[in-house]
């Protein structure tokens, strides 16, 4: 396809996906990757419809005042923290216009002015879970592709490139996750290039490295689980006991043999090779345990602003029963269960339950009650004539929202509070369009827990009309 570009586009505002807008003069919008608002750009056309076109920056001409240089050398190519080139103040200000956007036009919703965006206080080294890639197919430069050398190493370990599954950008340094997190990284890589290990082949399902998961904890722990593609006990003892003796200061080391064609590990066995098998995150004073599949939100203190957010506009009662629908290792009903008379939490990874029913234990309440399976299978009346009806409903369900169902069972059960805590406003705006006609919009928080990136947490308290 010819490429085609159109000079001197003047970037109006944010789109979805971290997108910018602006218009063509034959009136079609455009959604253009790589700007900032306030940009004048130069772009290339990427997919021309009857209604919108979508293109990509290929030049700046004349930069927005919001435009900063981008910190990490890895901008650009690599599909995490694509914001970066955006002032940090203005992040935040997109992102509440992003949450404002959705429940308007999404939801069609009243409700109060938005209470301002908590930022983030850091705005790197925030996350404590990170994922690498191992892969033959390392994106190459295209000075090492024209090189024409003989000599390209092609092994990587890093992330994808976006949109291309089988292509891994080699991460030498991620700006997203303290240290040890890239020592481990670059150190492993390079112990693996020495031994001659094949790092995975995702097309042809082969090869021994696939994964590396690095966590880590505000009270410093860190727990490290290496999947590889075969069962291979020589080179995974080796590659365990290189890990144990470079970094003999983590807190647990973990391996994992996944022979599938996906990454996930949920349905797999993993294995602690050294180390105590879990790790505990603080919360206030309270204590959670984080073992190797269980969900733990990615940024520890603005996860802290989150629940705390949550709590306040749960208003709570000494007498109140409290349902934390999607309660992953129970910490929101954890964080609450002190002001109330009881918590159920309902979470389908039966990993994550059996944390949350240890973490209870381990903070000393006697009065939660977790239960491993799908909100809408396990929300039904025997659970509402074994624990009572809600006062108050926390649900903080994945991207997708709630099922239609499951916001039905929640006007049945008509608690007189609810608060939605959401990582996705669009889903978000529209189960609270299906809350609507019984339920009132109090309040509404958002809260940025992943700065350089498009993502926004929002929290609304809802009251029974
Ligand atoms: C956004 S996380 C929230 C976790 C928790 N509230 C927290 O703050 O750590 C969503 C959780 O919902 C769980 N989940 C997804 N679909 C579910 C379903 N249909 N039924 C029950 N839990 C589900 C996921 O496993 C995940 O732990």
């Amino acid at each position: 396809m010819k490429k085609i570009t159109l000079p001197n586009i003047a970037i109006l505002q944010t789109a979805a996906e971290g997108k910018t807008l602006a218009r063509h003069e034959d009136g079609r919008i455009i959604f253009v990757e790589g700007a900032v608002p306030g940009d004048v750009v130069d772009v290339q056309v990427i997919k021309s419809k009857k209604d919108y076109i979508e293109a990509k920056t290929v030049h700046v001409v004349s930069p927005s005042p919001d435009r900063v240089v981008p910190f990490c050398q890895h901008f650009g190519v690599c599909g995490g923290c694509k914001w970066q080139q955006l002032r940090y103040e203005k992040q935040a200000e997109y992102k509440q216009q992003l949450v404002e956007e959705a429940l308007r036009r999404i939801g069609k919703l009243q409700f109060p002015s938005l209470l301002p965006i908590i930022k983030a206080p850091q705005h790197q080294y925030y996350r404590n879970k990170l994922e690498f890639t191992f892969s033959n197919k390392r994106w190459l430069t295209t000075d090492e592709i024209a090189s024409e050398s003989t000599h390209i190493e092609r092994n990587a370990v890093g992330f994808h490139i976006p949109g291309m599954f089988d292509r891994i950008v080699d991460i030498q340094h991620c700006y997203l996750q303290n240290d040890p997190s890239n020592a481990i990284r670059n150190s492993l890589r390079q112990y693996a290039l020495q031994q001659n290990w094949s790092f995975y082949d995702v097309k042809e399902h082969r090869g021994f490295l696939r994964n590396l998961i690095v966590r880590t904890t505000n009270t410093g722990e860190v727990l490290v689980i290496l999947s590889v593609g075969h069962d291979d006990a020589e080179k995974i003892q080796l590659a365990m006991d290189f890990l144990v003796e470079q970094f003999p200061q983590l807190t647990s080391y973990h391996y994992v043999v996944n022979t599938k064609k996906n990454d996930t590990l949920y349905d797999l066995d993993i294995v602690t090779y050294h180390g105590r098998g879990f790790l505990y995150e603080q919360l206030e004073d309270l204590r959670f345990k984080v073992s190797p599949k269980s969900f733990f939100q990615t940024n520890t203190t603005q996860a802290l602003a989150l629940y705390q957010t949550a709590r306040q506009f749960a208003q709570l009662q000494p007498t109140d029963t409290v349902y934390d629908l999607y309660t992953g290792t129970g910490s929101i009903g954890i964080f609450m269960a002190r002001q109330c008379e009881k918590v159920v939490g309902i979470e389908e990874v039966e990993a994550a339950i059996a944390d949350a029913k240890y973490n209870a234990q381990l903070n000393g309440l006697q009065n939660t009650h977790f239960y491993a399976g799908d909100v809408k299978k396990l929300l039904t009346v025997d659970m509402v004539q074994q624990h009572g009806k809600p006062d108050v409903l926390i649900t903080d369900p994945p991207r997708a929202g709630m099922h239609a169902d499951v916001v039905q069972t929640l006007l049945e059960l008509s608690p007189k509070r609810i608060v939605y805590v959401s990582c996705n406003p669009s889903t978000q705006a529209r189960d609270l369009q299906l809350l609507a006609d019984r339920y009132n919009i109090t309040h509404v928080q958002p809260v940025d827990m992943f700065p350089h990136t498009f993502h926004i947490e929002n929290v609304v308290a809802l009251e029974l009309a």
